[in-house]
């Protein structure tokens, strides 16, 4: 063996490592456990393809247990042959940023550390993903054989102790390896200054137009730093929280108007900001909003689809879209007038990876805060920011008219998502199945005062490689459009998170500025008149309504 390589055994597996939709996600405490990081990555680093002499991105959303993981990281892929290791300063590189890099420097793959959107600190969360060469996040087949592996590991290799210096760019060796620290922020910044019109986003900053950015303490805060104030020219303090720190500063890293309250109010409280957008944790969600404006993300997506060409890096068009099944089908509809095809797939990111890979698509999209585009492979936070500014710079109209004016020209699709979270797992499988076995009986009964046209449990046959993905959520649709649907959550990490999706369509001649809450109440007390949620849940409301 090497001199300077470590085998250290392990007592017995951890039987808990089976990565999520998001990776591996965790409580800081179980990542503290003693060999349980380095089990996880032992696993990674025997089951990726060509990790012997290829090179690694690794970088996280600057949380709790970052630094310290970057270094087992290092260490433990000097012990593995990886020949290179890129990184950056402070170890502060966003999942989009993440993604870019991987694709820039034909990397074998990434390893993203994060927990998302969950709170970080040594009372929070954290998190590791990988990443494959492609910049997106690794498909099923390769995360199930990483939890295989841990299955049976019976001990892992890792260089001995080495101080990496992480805070200034430069090169150092361990052992063989290469450890190469970059600025976070440039290349990222390049990629962005490709696709958008900095000019015409900067003569709008120039004028009234004064922006409120939340980086929630959180990794976006250097990049929207070089980007709007720098680059762009907004007054300093437009970007706020910029400062990523360990803990988030005690928030809740989540871009939706509970977490994000503090810029909610300020835009949706008073005429002081013309624009006002937040990120996650790791950078890849956003909410965007306008004076006493709230733009869903479903709608976001439509928006973006139906004035890409406004946009340099997309003026060609678009060659289609796609969103994930609980996302409203406000692009469905862009996409029809625009003659291009729109797909439905299951919930997460990887999901869109084949369509972009194959061309299928330019722009893709959830409803939970994540929007992108075929600029990289994962969902990216602040490239819909700059979207958004480079519609706005180019329309030069507030965002409540941008609003109006799609629904008034493609109808509206009223929708809210009722999260029910931290519940005792048990009661969140019960409700759920029981749902899932009255599916067949449900078609053709009443519901709201419509009728059930289909009721299942929805599958996704990928258009590229033809794999079978099943028991993605149970969609009820309804004989006029509207739809409830009902998911678990597969990122929560306290007991279960039931999620209800609630949908309903008016056209251009409907009623299109109505509260969307009031705009479904009858679905909202019909699904839960069926799933016997407050009662099976113990909740009288949803902890968090977007
Ligand atoms: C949630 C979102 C989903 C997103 C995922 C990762 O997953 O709902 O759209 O892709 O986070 O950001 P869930 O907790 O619903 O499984
Ligand atoms: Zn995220």
């Amino acid at each position: 063996m090497t001199s300077g390589v470590h085998q250290i055994p392990l007592d017995q597996p951890f039987s808990d490592q089976k990565p999520g939709t998001s990776g591996l996600r965790k409580s800081s405490r179980q990542f503290e456990t003693p060999h349980y990081l380095e089990s996880f990555i032992e696993a990674i680093l025997r089951t990726v393809p060509g990790i012997a002499g290829g090179t690694l991105v690794v970088g996280g959303d600057g949380r709790y247990g970052n630094r310290r993981a970057i270094g087992v990281i290092a260490r433990m892929a000097a012990a593995h042959g990886v020949a290179r290791i890129i990184t950056t300063t402070g170890g502060i590189l966003s999942t989009p940023a993440a993604s870019n890099l991987i694709r820039q420097r034909q990397a074998t793959a990434g390893i993203i550390l994060s927990a998302s959107h969950n709170p970080g600190g040594p009372e929070g969360d954290f998190g590791v993903k990988v990443n494959g060469a492609n910049g997106g996040p690794a498909p099923e087949s390769l995360t199930d054989a990483i939890y295989a592996c841990t299955q049976s590991l019976d001990g892992y290799r890792i260089w001995e102790e080495t101080a990496l210096a992480l805070d200034t760019p430069g090169q150092q060796s361990i052992g063989n390896l290469q450890l190469e620290v970059i600025d976070g922020v440039d290349d990222y910044v390049a990629l962005m200054q490709q696709l958008f019109d900095f000019d015409a986003i900067a003569d709008l900053l120039k004028g009234d137009f004064p922006i409120a950015f939340d980086a929630m303490h959180a990794v976006t805060g250097p990049y929207a730093k070089r980007l709007l104030e720098g680059l762009l020219g907004a007054p300093a303090g437009s970007v706020r929280n910029a400062v990523p720190l360990e803990d988030f500063g005690g928030g809740h890293p989540d871009p939706n108007l509970t977490y994000a309250h503090e810029l909610a109010e300020l835009l949706m409280g008073s005429d002081a900001y013309r624009f006002g957008a937040a990120c996650d944790g790791d950078g890849d969600r956003n909410m965007i909003l306008g004076t006493r404006c709230f733009v869903n993300p479903s709608d976001s997506l439509a928006v973006l689809t139906a004035n890409a060409t406004l946009v340099p890096g997309y003026a060609a068009g678009l060659s289609g879209v796609a969103r994930s099944m609980p996302t409203s089908a406000a692009a469905d509809v862009v996409a029809k007038e625009l003659g291009i095809p729109c797909f439905e797939t299951p919930t997460g990111w990887k999901f869109f990876g084949n369509l972009l890979d194959a061309g299928r698509i330019t722009l893709c999209g959830e409803e939970s805060f994540g929007t992108g585009s075929n600029h990289i492979r994962e969902k990216d936070g602040l490239w819909a920011v700059l979207f958004w500014l480079n519609i706005l710079a180019k329309r030069r109209e507030p965002v409540a008219q941008i609003m109006a004016e799609h629904w008034s020209r493609f109808g509206r699709h009223y929708y809210s998502r009722h999260d029910y979270e931290a519940i005792a797992s048990d009661a969140a499988h019960g409700l759920y199945n029981r749902v899932k076995e009255m599916l067949p009986t449900l078609v053709g009964q009443s519901f709201a005062g419509r009728s059930i046209a289909t009721a299942d449990d929805f599958a996704y046959t990928d258009p590229v490689d033809g794999s079978l993905t099943s028991g993605q959520g149970l969609r009820l649709l309804l004989d006029d459009g509207s739809r409830v649907v009902l998911r678990l959550s597969g990122t929560g990490t306290q007991g279960a998170t039931l999620r209800v999706y609630l949908e309903s369509y008016v056209p251009p001649s409907g009623n299109l500025h109505q509260d969307p809450q009031a705009a479904l109440g009858d679905l909202i007390s019909a699904i839960d008149n069926l799933a016997e949620i407050k009662t099976r849940t113990g909740m009288d409301r949803p902890t968090v309504i977007t």
